[in-house]
C-alpha cells in the first residue's frame, strides 16, 4: 500500500513537471501558467457551437466570450496549459455534426458525446488528435464510414460508436 501510494504521488509530480516544462524556469520560481488559453482551441469550440442545430436545453449558450472557453459547459482544460483536454456533452439533447476543426483541439485526450443526436460523418481530421485516448460517441446518429485516419490516434484506447 505504502509503495503504491508513493508511486502514484511520483507519477503525479512527474506529470505535473512535464506539463509545465515549457515555461521558462528563469522567469519565475513558480511555474507560470497560461492565462487565456489558445486561440485555436477557442475557434474550434465556436465552430462546434455553430454546427449545433438543436439545443433545447441551451447548454451551448454558455459558450460566449463573457466566459473564458475553459469555463464553457462540457469543456475541461489542463489547469496549467489551458488547452482543452476533455470535451464531454452527454445526454444534452444536442443535434448537429462535428466540424473538421475538431482536429485542431490538439491536446484532447477524451471526447464524450454519448446520447445526443449528432449526425453526419466523423471527420477525418479526428486523426490529428495524437493524444486522444477515448472517443465515446455512442447513442448518436452518426453515419458514413469510420474515418480511416483514426489509425493515427496512437493513444486511442476506447472507441465507442454504437448507434441509438
Ligand atoms: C495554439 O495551438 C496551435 C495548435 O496546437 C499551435 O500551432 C499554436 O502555436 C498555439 N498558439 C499559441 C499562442 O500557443
Ligand atoms: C454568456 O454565458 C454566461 C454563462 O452561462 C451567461 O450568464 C450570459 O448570459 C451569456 N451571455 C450571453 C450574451 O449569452
Ligand atoms: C482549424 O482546422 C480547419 C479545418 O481542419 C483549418 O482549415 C483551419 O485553418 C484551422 N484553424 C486554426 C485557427 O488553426
Ligand atoms: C438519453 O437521452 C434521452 C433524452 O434525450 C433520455 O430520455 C434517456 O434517459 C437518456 N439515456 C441515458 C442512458 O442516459
Ligand atoms: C489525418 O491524420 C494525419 C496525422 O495526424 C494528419 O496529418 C492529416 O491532416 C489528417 N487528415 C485529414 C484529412 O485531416
Ligand atoms: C464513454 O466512454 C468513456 C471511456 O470508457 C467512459 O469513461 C465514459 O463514462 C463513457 N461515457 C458514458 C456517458 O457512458
Amino acid at each position: 500500500m505504502e509503495l503504491h501510494g508513493r508511486l502514484i504521488l511520483f507519477t503525479f509530480l512527474h506529470g505535473f513537471l512535464l506539463l509545465c516544462m515549457n515555461t521558462p524556469m528563469e522567469s519565475a520560481t513558480l511555474p507560470s501558467c497560461n492565462t487565456f488559453g489558445n486561440e485555436t482551441d477557442r475557434l474550434a469550440l465556436l465552430d462546434l457551437k455553430k454546427r449545433i442545430t438543436q439545443d433545447p436545453l441551451h447548454v451551448m449558450s454558455s459558450c460566449n466570450d463573457s466566459l473564458n472557453f475553459c469555463n464553457w459547459v462540457g469543456v475541461t482544460c489542463n489547469r496549467c496549459t489551458k488547452r482543452v483536454v476533455i470535451l464531454k456533452l452527454t445526454t444534452q439533447k444536442l443535434a448537429g455534426s462535428l466540424p473538421k476543426s475538431i482536429g485542431n483541439l490538439s491536446h484532447l485526450t477524451g471526447i464524450d458525446l454519448v446520447n445526443n443526436s449528432f449526425a453526419g460523418e466523423i471527420p477525418q481530421e479526428i486523426g490529428r488528435l495524437g493524444s486522444l485516448r477515448s472517443l465515446n460517441l455512442s447513442r448518436n446518429s452518426f453515419g458514413g464510414k469510420i474515418p480511416s485516419n483514426i489509425s493515427h490516434c496512437a493513444q486511442l484506447r476506447v472507441l465507442r460508436l454504437s448507434i441509438k
